[in-house]
């Protein structure tokens, strides 16, 4: 923390300019006396960091000087892929909210372009007819929830029908592009975790921390059963794990595999807390 003398405001603003010239920060937080507080707006260099104006003096009859207090956000990524099912986003929302970080959940995205496909009757096969889809919705976040076209979906994208047109459709890469790019965009300014398929190989090669869950089809199936969106048996859920594990695996651009860096975790005999603490305490410790 430096303190300014305060001896008059121009020359106060000088000295907090040059001072925002000469540091590297994303947040500066200026303790004012209270009856400066209304006359500073304007006054600082134009910056595109966060400037907090704070009448609370961290001292008590301080009111002779001007506290300045910078701030670096430590940015950084913790990728979790893996199959359909392995635990991800149960885990990365619950991570998100321990480390109070930004939470992305990349296979979001391309479920809702699965969901207008399916509703619009577009011919999911052809790429051409999906990439048209897609620069018409208009995707955002909002406490980590996907809204498109101003819309909260919900459930909606989380049924059997939509897992298996989003695998289909995500397997282009003109889909994969836009997506990635947007998901860069997201993540570039703000610590986050992010769950997907390829976000360790792909979309962020150098996350900090990295992690692959995995577990068996058949524990994989009977999670999506429990948690059910639609009347699918547990016997269909299977095989459309396996399908879609096979599609996800295979596909051309950006298929499901495990960064070499990337911290393997098989979750098969591990509950979800076990899978929060490890990777918590890697994370704690790097
Ligand atoms: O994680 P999920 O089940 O919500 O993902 C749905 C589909 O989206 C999945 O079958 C593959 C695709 N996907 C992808 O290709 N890349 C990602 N980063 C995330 C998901």
């Amino acid at each position: 923390m430096i303190k300014i003398k305060y001896e008059n405001t121009e020359k106060m603003y000088e000295e907090i300019n040059n001072l925002i010239e000469d540091n590297d920060f994303d947040i500066i937080v200026i303790s004012t006396p209270k009856e400066m507080k209304e006359v500073f707006n304007d006054k600082f260099l134009k910056t595109n960091k966060n400037i907090v104006i704070s009448s609370r003096m961290p001292k008590k009859n301080d009111e002779d000087y001007v506290y300045v207090e910078f701030i670096k956000q430590d940015v950084y990524a913790i990728a979790v892929d893996g199959p359909s099912g392995s635990g991800k986003s149960t885990v990365c929302k619950i991570i998100s909210k321990i480390l109070n970080i930004n939470y992305l959940d990349t296979g979001s995205m391309y479920r809702s372009l699965a969901y207008y496909c399916l509703k619009e009757n577009i011919d999911i096969n052809d790429e051409f007819k999906v990439f048209d889809e897609l620069n018409k919705l208009n995707i955002t976040f909002e406490s980590s929830k996907i809204k498109v076209n101003g819309e909260f979906l919900g459930d909606k994208i989380r049924t059997n029908d939509v897992s298996m047109a989003a695998s289909v459709v995500s397997k282009y890469l003109s889909i994969r592009e836009k997506l990635v790019d947007m998901q860069r965009e997201i993540s570039h300014d703000k610590p986050t975790i992010l769950d997907g398929r390829d976000v360790g190989t792909n979309v962020l090669p150098d996350a900090k921390y990295k992690f692959y869950l995995d577990a068996s089809a058949e524990v994989r199936a009977k999670r999506r059963f429990d948690e059910k969106k639609d009347d699918s048996s547990y016997e269909k859920i299977l095989e459309d794990v396996i399908t879609r594990d096979r599609q996800d695996k295979t596909r051309k651009y950006a298929p499901l595999k495990k960064a070499s860096d990337a911290i393997l975790i098989n979750s098969d005999d591990m509950s979800i807390d076990d899978v929060v603490e490890k990777i918590i305490e890697v994370v704690r410790e790097k």
